[in-house]
């Protein structure tokens, strides 16, 4: 696996890939990248060995990204280990990782913003002002840095994923285009809590305790797809994570799986109910598919 941490060297490398791909006769040479902050887990493994199936080449990204990251947030907090993330992506057949610094994908003087309306408004958006917008932005420079054929993401990220896709269909990106952006489901731990970065910071106790979180999406889904009213749903579902040893709920909502549009009843289309609720600090996200009625 090939390392490169700025720009010519990455253009080079990828372009090497699409030939050893093109010459080996049966493979078109399709690159595939998988963009990520690093502290890699599981659930980020699983879009690497998703995109190992679907690509000739796997190109993986690993960029903390200042931008995405409020005044007051983890930036500084958030685990950098790249020895220990090559090394598990070199177990996974990764052929190039993307490891740019601060100063080369924001050289002095850089200015732009990608802002995607609608879809970035509420839930993370509304929790986390100009989130969306640091996501956007670093997401369509990884996509012209690359020019993968296709991207993989997570639905743990949903609204970021529909951020995405909203933006290569507005902004008639090509490579990737967006219907080569790949979702993949939610990988969780054994006790039913998804995989993330962030449980790192959680106390033993806490991370103990933090499998109320998916337990609850469960029992409120349950009930709605049982034809409870949608709003006494909800309200249990905020009273289940008081009483599991959640600290506060900054949204607990259903959604138009696809739009995002707010629901106060269940509807006829893919629904998705998505929660972000605090645990000893620590902010944790989830979401999960709830059934059209
Ligand atoms: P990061 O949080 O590192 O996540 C990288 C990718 O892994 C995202 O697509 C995310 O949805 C996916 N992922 C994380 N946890 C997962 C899980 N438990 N199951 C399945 N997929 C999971 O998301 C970001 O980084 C950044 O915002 C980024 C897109 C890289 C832009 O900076």
């Amino acid at each position: 696996m090939q390392i490169v941490h700025s720009l010519d060297p990455l253009r080079n490398a990828v372009a090497t890939l699409r030939q050893v791909g093109t010459q080996a006769g049966t493979r078109a040479g399709t690159v595939a990248l998988v963009p990520t902050m690093g502290a890699l887990h599981d659930g980020h493994l699983t879009l690497v060995r998703e995109a190992r199936r679907q690509a000739d080449a796997v190109v993986v990204s690993i960029f903390v990204n200042p931008l995405q990251f409020g005044a007051n947030e983890d930036l500084d907090a958030y685990p950098r280990q790249l020895e220990r993330d090559s090394r598990l992506l070199e177990a996974e057949g990764v052929d190039l990782l993307w490891a740019p610094t601060v100063e080369v994908m924001y050289p002095d003087g850089f200015a732009s913003s990608i802002a995607v309306a609608g879809v970035s408004e509420g839930l993370c958006g509304g929790a986390r002002p100009g989130h969306f917008d640091g996501v956007a932005t670093v997401v369509c420079k990884l996509f012209n840095q690359v020019l993968p054929d296709l991207a993989l993401f997570g639905e743990k990220d949903w609204q970021q994923l529909a951020v995405i896709r909203r933006m290569a269909r507005d902004l008639d990106l090509t490579r990737p285009a967006a219907d080569s952006i790949l979702a993949v489901p939610t990988v969780r731990e054994a006790d039913g809590l998804a995989m993330s970065s962030r449980n790192a910071y959680l106390s033993a106790p806490d991370r103990a305790r933090a499998a109320a979180l998916p337990a609850a999406m469960r029992t409120a889904i349950a009930a709605i797809e049982a034809g409870e009213d949608v709003a006494a749903a909800l309200a249990r579902l905020e009273a289940d994570l008081a009483k599991g040893g959640f600290g506060s709920v900054d949204y607990a909502q259903l959604r138009d799986a696809r739009s995002l549009e707010p629901l106060d009843a269940r509807s006829q289309a893919p629904m998705r109910l998505l929660v972000a609720a605090r645990i000893g600090g620590t902010r944790l996200i989830d979401n999960m598919a709830v059934a059209p009625a």
